[in-house]
């Protein structure tokens, strides 16, 4: 029987790589993509459920999947507040990841960051460490975290983080090898690949990947 998929943040640059692919790959046999805006896209897998993510419960019988991919986050510019940056990088995921167990998911992927850390006095590692905590107190059969470094891709939008880091990865390859290898921007097409791979073949009950780990099971 074939498997269903549910992605949260589908039309961000990770969600939306991955969207394709498992639209591509046989071993999904429905994908439902959970958004907040039309995809503008046709697929005889794909089921796309508009929701509002502050009401996510009205939406629990829609959720039924056996692997689910969270791709949801923002930036501080976007969001303006950390409460509402923290809604998306943490309350959703968990919300979600709540809902999606009582309807019977067995396997939770997570997109977190690099230097993740609950105790981290940076905003954004902090709130991804307390995503991944909390995940982890979830009865979930496997729960795969996925801290990439920097994001490479197309994006339309400016983030003057990604523009300035994927520069300067371009330019000076050579700074990110030894211990600094672990810094290395990543393509978001490669993170998506990991996680299909992940969700495919891993077994185990709880991994956090490590941005050199996710290229390599992107392989
Ligand atoms: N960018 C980096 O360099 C970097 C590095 C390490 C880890 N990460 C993490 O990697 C993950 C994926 O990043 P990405 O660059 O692919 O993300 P992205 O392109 O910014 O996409 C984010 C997704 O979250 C959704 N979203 C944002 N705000 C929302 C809101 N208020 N309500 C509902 N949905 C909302 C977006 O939906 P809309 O299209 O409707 O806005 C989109 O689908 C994120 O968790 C990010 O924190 C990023």
């Amino acid at each position: 029987m074939g498997k269903r998929a549910l992605i949260a943040g589908a039309s961000g640059l990770v969600g939306h790589k991955l969207l394709h692919l498992l639209l591509k790959e046989p071993y999904y046999t429905e994908i439902i993509a959970l958004v907040r805006a039309p995809l503008q896209m046709q697929h005889p897998k794909l089921t796309e459920i508009i929701v509002d993510f502050d009401q996510l419960d009205i939406y629990e019988r829609d959720l039924a999947a056996d692997d689910v991919f969270c791709c949801l986050g923002t930036t501080i510019k976007k969001a303006k507040t950390q409460e509402a940056m923290c809604k998306v990088d943490v309350e959703y995921p968990l919300t979600l990841a709540r809902l999606a167990l009582r309807q019977g998911a067995q396997h939770f992927l997570f997109i977190s960051s690099i230097g993740a850390n609950p105790a981290s006095r940076f905003f954004y590692s902090r709130i991804k460490g307390i995503a991944e905590q909390e995940l982890g107190q979830m009865p979930y059969d496997s729960l795969s975290i996925l801290r990439p470094s920097l994001l490479l891709g197309d994006r339309q939008e400016y983030r003057f983080a990604e523009r300035w880091g994927g520069t300067v990865y371009q330019a000076l390859p050579f700074l990110f090898t030894g211990p600094m290898k672990k810094y290395r921007a990543i393509e978001a097409e490669t993170v998506a690949r990991a996680m299909y791979h992940i969700a495919r073949d891993s077994t185990k009950k709880t991994s956090i990947y490590s941005s050199l780990e996710i290229e390599q099971y992107a392989h």
